[in-house]
Formats: structure tokens, C-alpha cells, sequence
């Protein structure tokens, strides 16, 4: 197994393990820690399907079910793509089921609206598309670093409140019912820093489902959010993937943020399949 950096500041190529296969203890304890290292790993020409991805997924600990609204909701998998679940015909581009993924176009950070959010995410690239589709990756642990220290002293402490609510209002405020609000999935408290607790390296925990800060008038809150937003994440911290079949990326939800690009869903077939695995604890006391 060799380790090769993707980027200045995070991610690595893993080559020489088959991950469809069963993984001995000693070469996954180096996955782990490239891991936590790295804090995203690409393996490339994967023989994956359904069953041996959450074996894989499984070996960093319980899987999340997803989200009701997603198209493959209630699952293992939050299925990423233009495709019907159950025919194979492509979805239009106005059908609910689209208009969902389209929130996953902007920076966010998988289930961070769960009170217990989640560790990472794996996801595996079944049909690919000839152009666009890339997913583009930050590093919030570089993000973190790059930040003046009058503004790492302010976010000491800081939570701040993650709804999917919020995340979807920013592409349609009708999309969730008021039981998926207010039920399934109430607004929770994170951390605005996190720590990794293997490498002690911390990193800005903001992203498309975080709203403003808890504790402060709300709009003081709401616009310190989005400066963060708009000034931490820059060219330097970002990583893009251009997807082959077979490949399949494990970030760390904890530490980098991630968004989806366009691609023409109208001509092209797009199969993503996502598995997330759980975190072990909140980040604050809710
Ligand atoms: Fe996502």
C-alpha cells in the first residue's frame, strides 16, 4: 500500500489495496491513520457495488441512514443522481428528487444537522459523466490556520446553530414539510472549531446547514457566518475531483467541507452512491 499526497494542504491517493476485498486489521489501522492525517483519501479503480462499499464503510465505524427526502432516503445510501431509483430513466431536472441534490451544490458538511454528527462520508462513482460533475473539497483545518488570531480567539467556544432547514431554504423554501423541520430534523448546536482528537489539528466547523451563532442577536450571528463563508474558504485550501468509474473518496465530515458541480443531467447519466458513517458524540451539550 503506498500513500501519495493529492494537495498542498490535504488529501491522498491510496494505491495498492483493493477495498472490495477483506482488509487485515494492520492495513486498515494505515487507512485510519492516513485518515486522520490527510483527512481525505482517494482510492482509484475500484470493483465496488452496494454490499462490498458498506463492508468498507463499515470498518470506520456504525452507517448513518439518510435523510427522508433524499432519493434513496431511509437507507444506507443517500444516492447522488439524475437517475429513477426504480426505472433507470432520467429524472427531470424541475422533479422534487433534483431539486433536493441541488442544495449539494453549496459547501456544507454531511448530517452537521444532526445532533451527533457525522465522521465521514464515502462516496463511490458508479456512472460517470464525459464533463462536469466534479466534487470540490476544502480544507477547513488549513482554513482554520490562515485565520487572523483576533478571529480564532472570537470562535473559541463558539457554537453555532445547523439545520437542514436552513440548507434547503437557500435553493427552496418549500422543499421540506414542516414534520421534517420541526420533527425529523430540529435545528442542533455545533462547535464552530473542532479538534481532530488523534492529531489535535483543528478546523473550522461551518458549512451550508449553519445558520448563525448561538448566544449572539441573531443577525450579528447570521452575518459573521457568512463572512467566515466568504473569506475562509479560498483557491489555495480547495481540492477538485474529476471522477473516474471505480473511483470512491472517504472525507472527514469533522474537518473538510464539500459541494457538488453541475454537469448536463439532461444528456448525461450520473450515479453517485454515498455512505456515511456516524460520529461517536455531539460536539456541545444541547
Ligand atoms: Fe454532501
Amino acid at each position: 500500500m503506498e500513500i501519495h499526497p493529492l494537495h498542498p494542504t490535504f488529501g491522498a491517493e491510496i494505491t495498492g489495496v483493493d477495498i472490495g476485498r477483506p482488509i487485515d486489521d494492520d492495513t486498515f489501522a494505515r487507512i485510519r491513520q492516513a485518515f486522520e492525517e490527510h483527512a481525505l483519501l482517494l482510492f482509484r479503480d475500484q470493483d465496488l457495488d452496494d454490499e462490498k462499499q458498506v463492508a468498507f464503510s463499515e470498518r470506520f465505524g456504525p452507517l448513518e441512514k439518510t435523510f427522508s427526502q433524499n432519493p434513496a432516503g431511509g437507507t444506507l445510501f443517500a444516492r447522488q443522481s439524475n437517475l429513477d431509483i426504480k426505472t433507470g430513466e432520467t429524472i427531470p431536472i424541475e422533479d422534487a428528487r433534483m431539486v433536493y441534490q441541488r442544495a449539494n451544490m453549496l459547501w456544507h458538511t454531511d448530517s452537521s444537522f444532526k445532533r451527533v454528527p457525522s465522521l465521514c462520508s464515502l462516496l463511490s462513482a458508479r456512472i460517470v459523466p464525459p464533463e462536469g460533475g466534479n466534487t470540490d473539497f476544502a480544507d477547513m483545518r488549513a482554513a482554520y490556520d490562515a485565520l487572523p488570531d483576533a478571529t480564532r480567539q472570537r470562535l473559541e467556544g463558539l457554537a453555532a446553530e445547523h439545520s437542514i432547514a436552513h440548507s434547503r431554504a437557500q435553493v427552496d423554501p418549500n422543499l421540506l414539510s414542516d414534520y421534517q423541520k420541526s420533527i425529523e430534523a430540529p435545528p442542533v448546536k455545533q462547535l464552530m472549531v473542532r479538534a481532530n482528537p488523534v492529531t489535535g489539528r483543528k478546523a473550522l466547523f461551518i458549512g451550508a446547514h449553519c445558520s448563525h451563532v448561538v448566544g449572539w442577536p441573531e443577525e450579528e450571528g447570521k452575518r459573521f457566518v457568512r463572512h467566515l463563508m466568504e473569506t475562509a474558504i479560498t483557491p489555495d485550501i480547495c481540492y477538485s475531483h474529476q471522477w473516474r468509474e471505480g473511483d470512491i473518496v472517504v472525507w472527514d465530515n469533522r474537518s473538510v467541507l464539500h459541494k457538488a458541480t453541475p454537469y448536463d443531467s439532461k444528456k448525461y447519466k450520473r450515479l453517485m452512491q454515498r455512505t456515511t458513517v456516524a460520529g461517536d458524540q455531539p460536539t456541545v451539550m444541547q
